[in-house]
């Protein structure tokens, strides 16, 4: 098991694969990462005595911004015979700790797409063989761990498992969110899947509440407004651009033509989201403004991520806004993620207090 794969966007994988080495190597644990740019994953390659399965146990999934699976695997099947891919499978799969679910993947591009029909039936296929063969427990059964195959090509296929808590919920990695017709603009996903991500649903009654008072950074046409007015709360909507009609139409917003560096709430609020597209540096240090005035309970923000060294940017930049914090003494918890709805971007919350 000297193999660690990581699916990311395409386009990152070397954020992906730096992020990996510098973490494994935070716990004691060596390797090297190897990936061909653009194929929407990598293999980072551990270095004797430790094995794949170490960085699954040392490290916290949800403190990779980059990955959107890990899966532990051993060797890739190569060269698979087109009569019978099941039995060199249930050969790999033997050797793996056992699961109750199999997920038969494929690398986000377009090279992906084309092989999905494929791979689901490949999938049910092997789960069904593996079943029999008592190397999968009976569905629904209680598991530490998913079985995944990633599909490459009709003949090339890692085999591998990821840990049921420790790990992406959704299968490719990818919360796949509906855009809802009305909302003003595509980047409302963005919000939807952020909220998603960072608060869990039971947690939603308590943090995402009609009535609250939330403010939009950046926020013209509205996507994002859209979604805090979704959920009924009243919106301080900062841009100087303007803002979707239906959702003036709503007496749940207010629009201020003004500059989101200079402008300040008349009082505290419950939720801050922040969408302006400046250098990343000049955000984090907005955002730190609002946490040490103390006027909002919560942020969520983008960081934008034109330039090359995009993962040293998001590694300098969370820790001048730690730094911050922990200088002025601010209790928060920040957690930063590459959503699927992201583009050249990452997004942030931090929740004060
Ligand atoms: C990516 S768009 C926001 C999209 C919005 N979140 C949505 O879902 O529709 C960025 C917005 O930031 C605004 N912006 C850029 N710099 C700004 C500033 N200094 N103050 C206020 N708004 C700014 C732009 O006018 C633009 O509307």
């Amino acid at each position: 098991m000297s193999t660690l794969l990581i699916y990311c966007r395409s386009g990152f994988e070397s954020e992906a694969a730096s992020e990996i080495s510098v973490k494994a190597a935070d716990a004691g644990i060596y390797g090297y990462p190897k990936f061909e740019a653009l194929q929407g994953y990598i293999e980072f390659v551990v270095n004797p005595p430790h094995t794949s399965l170490t960085i699954l146990e040392k490290l916290r999934f949800r403190d990779l911004i980059f990955a959107r699976q890990w899966v532990a695997c051993d060797e890739l099947l190569d060269n698979l015979p087109g009569k019978d891919r099941v039995t060199p499978i249930s050969e790999a799969v033997a050797r793996l700790p056992k699961a109750a679910e199999l997920w038969s993947e494929t690398a986000d591009t377009t090279d992906g797409r084309n092989l999905n029909g494929f791979a689901k039936k490949l999938g049910s296929a092997a789960a069904a063989a593996l079943r029999q063969k008592e190397l999968m427990l009976p569905r629904k059964s209680k598991a530490d761990w998913r079985l995944h195959l990633l599909v490459l090509a009709n003949n090339r296929i890692w085999v591998g498992v990821s840990p049921l808590v420790n790990s992406s919920r959704w299968e490719q990695g990818i919360n796949r969110l509906k855009f809802p017709a009305d909302a003003p603009s595509r980047s409302t996903l963005k919000l939807e899947e952020a909220f998603h991500y960072f608060i869990p649903k039971r947690m939603w009654p308590e943090r995402l509440v009609g009535g609250m008072r939330a403010v939009d950074l950046g926020a013209a046409p509205g996507g994002w407004t859209y979604q805090l007015v979704k959920l009924g709360m009243f919106v301080t909507s900062v841009d100087n651009g303007p803002m979707n009609d239906d959702l003036m139409e709503t007496g749940q917003v207010d629009h201020k033509r003004e500059d989101a560096f200079t402008f300040a709430p008349g009082k505290p609020v419950d939720l801050m989201v922040c969408d302006v597209v400046e250098k990343p540096s000049q955000v984090i240090e907005l955002m730190a403004k609002w946490a040490v005035n103390g006027w909002a309970d919560r942020l969520i923000f983008n960081l934008k991520l034109p330039m090359k060294q995009r993962y040293a940017e998001v590694a300098d930049c969370l820790e001048q806004l730690e730094t911050i914090l922990q200088e002025h003494d601010v209790g928060y918890r920040l957690e930063s993620r590459h959503l699927y709805h992201d583009r050249e971007e990452i997004t942030c919350y931090l929740e004060l207090g």
